[in-house]
């Protein structure tokens, strides 16, 4: 007999909607040389969600000439740092050498693995005449086997990142890192990673099929929707978790909603490994977090000399 996902309830293939876990608040903090952000985790809140071990979002602010702020010389160790930018202008530079801009739409995708020091700061122009100031930072724990992994960057200019639209032309997806549509990222992640910006219009609904180990949340970037089987409402600065009760997961706005909904969906693999963490550094144990301080301080991590 054939098999079809849809044969059956029974089916270990069948398709089931997961259920909606928490609606967590997202919490103000203020990060680098003093720049607000909305923190979803780690908060009071939430600590974290395995495999992802932070997500801001700066702004958006309006900032005025010479206001604007970044985060300088710092190091990492242990994990992946994800900047999404959609308005103002960052460069960054590291101690390997490596430097670039980000510009609007724009992904860097930072491989920390066995260390970097790097700032990210405004471009020099955008901090002197001040703007629009918006945009994501992602943090991606790497698995023990890759922790010392050499550093490595992606960064994706916005016209390599695939924007594409549902048939009944109510839900844009930009697709970051997996798959939507059919249309399949550029980035290249050491686990599967599914990173997601919907925008959806009143009377749009999005559904996807997110295998049932991977942990997936939402954030909601602007307006309001329903999540999950069952429909559980959601506004700006909320994260949504869902539960590992289903391989699909839908997010829909009514057709009577007053503006269209933004939502970044981010689903990854679980670890399930221990985390250690302090300040820059993800590790697996106290000692490795010590290791990793003690090559910052001697300088073993290098510097930014450019
Ligand atoms: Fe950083």
């Amino acid at each position: 007999m054939v098999k079809t996902k849809y044969s059956s309830v029974n089916n270990i293939d069948s398709i089931k909607s997961r259920s909606v876990l928490r609606v967590v608040n997202s919490a103000k903090t203020i990060e680098g040389e003093g720049f607000v952000v909305h923190r979803s985790f780690p908060t009071h809140f939430l600590s974290d969600f395995d495999p992802f071990m932070l997500l801001d979002e700066m702004g958006p602010m309006d900032l005025a000439p010479g206001e604007a702020k970044g985060a300088p010389d710092h190091p990492h160790r242990g994990f992946e740092t994800v900047t999404y930018l959609l308005d103002g202008r960052f460069e960054h530079k590291d101690s390997h050498g490596h430097s670039g801009k980000l510009e609007p739409g724009d992904v860097q995708w930072m491989t920390a693995g066995a260390g970097v020091i790097h700032s990210e700061m405004p471009e020099k122009e955008f901090a002197k005449t001040g703007g629009r100031l918006h945009g994501f930072q992602l943090w991606v724990n790497l698995p023990k086997k890759d922790k010392m992994a050499k550093p490595r960057y992606q960064d994706i200019k916005s016209d390599r990142i695939p924007v594409v639209k549902s048939d009944d032309g109510r839900v844009q997806a930009k697709v970051i890192a997996g798959e939507a549509f059919g249309k399949h990222a550029v980035m290249d992640t050491r686990t599967p990673i599914t990173y997601l910006h919907f925008t959806l219009q009143p009377g749009g609904k999005v559904v996807r099929p997110v295998p049932q180990n991977h942990n997936a949340f939402a954030y909601v970037v602007g307006g309001k929707g329903l999540f999950g089987a069952d429909e559980k409402p959601a506004q700006r600065e909320q994260v949504v978790l869902f539960a590992n009760d289903g391989n699909e997961i839908s997010i829909k706005v009514p057709d009577d909603a007053a503006s269209p909904l933004d939502v970044l969906l981010i689903a990854g693999v679980p670890l399930n490994e221990p985390v250690a963490r302090y300040g820059p550094f993800v590790m697996n144990t106290k000692e490795e977090i010590y290791q990793a301080i003690g090559d910052y301080r001697s300088g073993r991590m290098g510097q930014i000399d450019f």
